[in-house]
């Protein structure tokens, strides 16, 4: 009986942890995305700043926000803004889409990365 509580203890322990350590973290991604993105870029729809609004960014083609003056270097990228594109693109914006505006040097923290998407496919 002690054994079989302890058992399930370490279990659940196991399951948490684990389920932590490669869950992207939304809500520190939210902290990523005002520290990092949040000079330029809103989240509220329609909402258009320095760079685009991002809400409901993920999945969407890119220079699709109406109303943003977007260069014709992101318009010609043919991107779609899923997760795995984000993740390069964030890691280096101007390698991406050469002569983007977004004059952004890149997220180099892969951890911070997967928080900050995982932030924006809250967004939709
Ligand atoms: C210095 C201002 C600035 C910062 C900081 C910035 N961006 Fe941008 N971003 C822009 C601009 C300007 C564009 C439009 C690029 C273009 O038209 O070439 C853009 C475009 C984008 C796009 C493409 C949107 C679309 O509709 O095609 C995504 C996605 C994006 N930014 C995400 C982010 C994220 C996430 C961060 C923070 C990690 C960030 N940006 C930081 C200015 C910025």
């Amino acid at each position: 009986m002690q054994n079989r509580r302890l058992f399930l203890a370490t279990l659940a322990a196991v399951i948490a942890g684990g389920g932590a350590a490669w869950a992207a973290d939304a809500t520190a991604g939210q902290a990523v995305f005002k520290s990092q993105c949040g000079i330029c870029h809103s989240v509220e729809p329609g909402r258009n700043m320095i760079g685009p609004s991002l809400a409901g960014v993920v999945g969407r083609k890119a220079g699709q926000e109406p109303g943003f003056h977007y260069s014709a270097a992101n318009k010609a990228s043919g991107e779609t803004w899923d997760a795995a594109t984000l993740d390069r693109y964030l890691t280096n914006p101007q390698a991406v889409v050469p002569h983007t505006l977004m004059t952004y040097a890149g997220l180099k923290d892969a951890d911070k990365r997967a928080n900050v998407i995982a932030y924006l496919e809250t967004l939709h």
